[in-house]
């Protein structure tokens, strides 16, 4: 039931904190300080090549994933949404995991292209948040994330689950390559530790969030920008809005901008910077800058060292708690996801059941 919320999606977001550190529970030994999987029947280090498929807000997780499981454990990964993964004849290496990730694990894309790469002769492992599921049934390897029921259509305390399990697997594999120390890995899973305290700073801003959907509201189109993982970020929060308030975002890697989108910039135009003080900051801002000087406005998402060094000029920031880069994509998404809920609000859309959208897509 909603309890003391308005609707499913504002529970499941509020919920964050509880189910990630549950989810975290069962693949982190804090004592030992070690990431856990479950028993399995190969080996990491064996494993060439990794293909991720998934759909929609799963897909940008598996993005995510993309980023640390090349950053950590230096093995090539393959990317690609299921619908089109299905059908394009991909070259798969013997002996390669396909991971697919799926909250419902019953979408028809994913499970086609699960059932492909079987037929091709690669280990299948899942992550999924429905124990009884036909993809959780049919894995080598089976990584579920502890969200509890999702009832509202979009996603969200699914997506920050699958976030956590997908980086203690990137530790895992990375470890099992010998591409991680056993210190670098005690260090994964402090900062990893710290995502649920981090996620509830994150939920504090509810209120100013709040108070920002009159601005955004209006708007035809919207932005969203982001480097490294939290460009995938980008199009999450893009994604979450045109689902649920049906205005036209797109998510862009921040870089990209001025090889095109940036003629799309006017006044009318918000864009939603994505932007952790960090390796990553300052090219961001450089990008930040371009569209301010062609009279975008701006919403930046950092935290207090990012807002002080580039906060000027901007209509509103979002001030996030500082955190390891790594944790950050599942910190980010909760301003996202908050912006994206409290506009379609204060729209008047129907935040838990938006038009022409199922929960679980069962037909290709
Ligand atoms: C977005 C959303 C969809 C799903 C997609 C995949 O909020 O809910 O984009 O993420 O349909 O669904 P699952 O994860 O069940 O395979």
């Amino acid at each position: 039931e909603k309890g003391n919320h308005r609707h499913f999606m504002q529970k499941e977001i509020f919920e964050q904190p509880i189910v990630v550190a549950q989810t975290l529970q069962s693949y982190l030994r804090p004592l030992e300080q070690k990431v856990a999987l479950p028993d399995m029947e190969f080996d990491f280090a064996d494993v060439p090549r990794i293909t991720i498929v998934a759909c929609g807000t799963s897909f940008y997780a598996g993005m995510v994933a993309k980023y640390w499981l090349e950053q950590f454990a230096r093995v090539p990964v393959e990317l690609d949404i299921a619908s089109e993964f299905r059908y394009r004849q991909p070259v798969l290496e013997e002996g390669g995991l396909a991971l697919f990730i799926s909250q419902s694990g019953e979408t028809a894309d994913t499970l086609a292209a699960l059932r492909h790469a079987r037929a091709e002769g690669q280990r299948i492992a899942v992550v999924v948040n429905v124990p009884t599921s036909s993809m959780a049934r049919e894995a080598d390897l089976l990584l579920p994330t502890h969200a509890g029921p999702e009832i509202g259509v979009a996603s969200t305390k699914a997506f920050t689950c699958q976030l956590a399990v997908l980086a203690a697997l990137a530790a895992k594999v990375a470890r099992d390559k010998g591409r991680m120390s056993e210190e670098e890995e005690r260090e994964i899973v402090a900062h990893l530790s710290e995502a649920p305290a981090a996620m509830n700073a994150a939920l504090g801003h509810d209120a100013e969030i709040e108070a920002m959907a009159p601005l955004i509201a209006p708007a035809r189109d919207v932005l969203y920008l982001g480097r490294g993982p939290d460009y995938p970020m980008a199009m999450e929060g893009a994604l979450k809005l045109k689902e649920i308030s049906y205005i036209h975002a797109e998510g862009y890697a921040a870089g990209e901008m001025k090889h095109g989108p940036i003629a799309l910039i006017d006044d009318n135009v918000p864009v939603i910077v994505l932007a952790p003080s960090g390796p990553l900051f300052e090219k961001t801002v450089s990008n930040m800058q371009e569209v301010q000087a062609r009279g975008g406005k701006v919403v930046l998402i950092s935290d207090a060292e990012g807002i002080k060094a580039a906060g000027d000029n901007v209509i509103a920031t979002i001030e996030m708690p500082k955190v390891h880069p790594l944790i950050a994509p599942l910190v980010y998404a909760i301003p996202v996801q908050l912006l994206a809920y409290h506009v379609a609000v204060f729209k008047g859309t129907d935040v838990d059941q938006p038009r022409n959208l199922a929960k679980s897509v069962t037909v290709e």
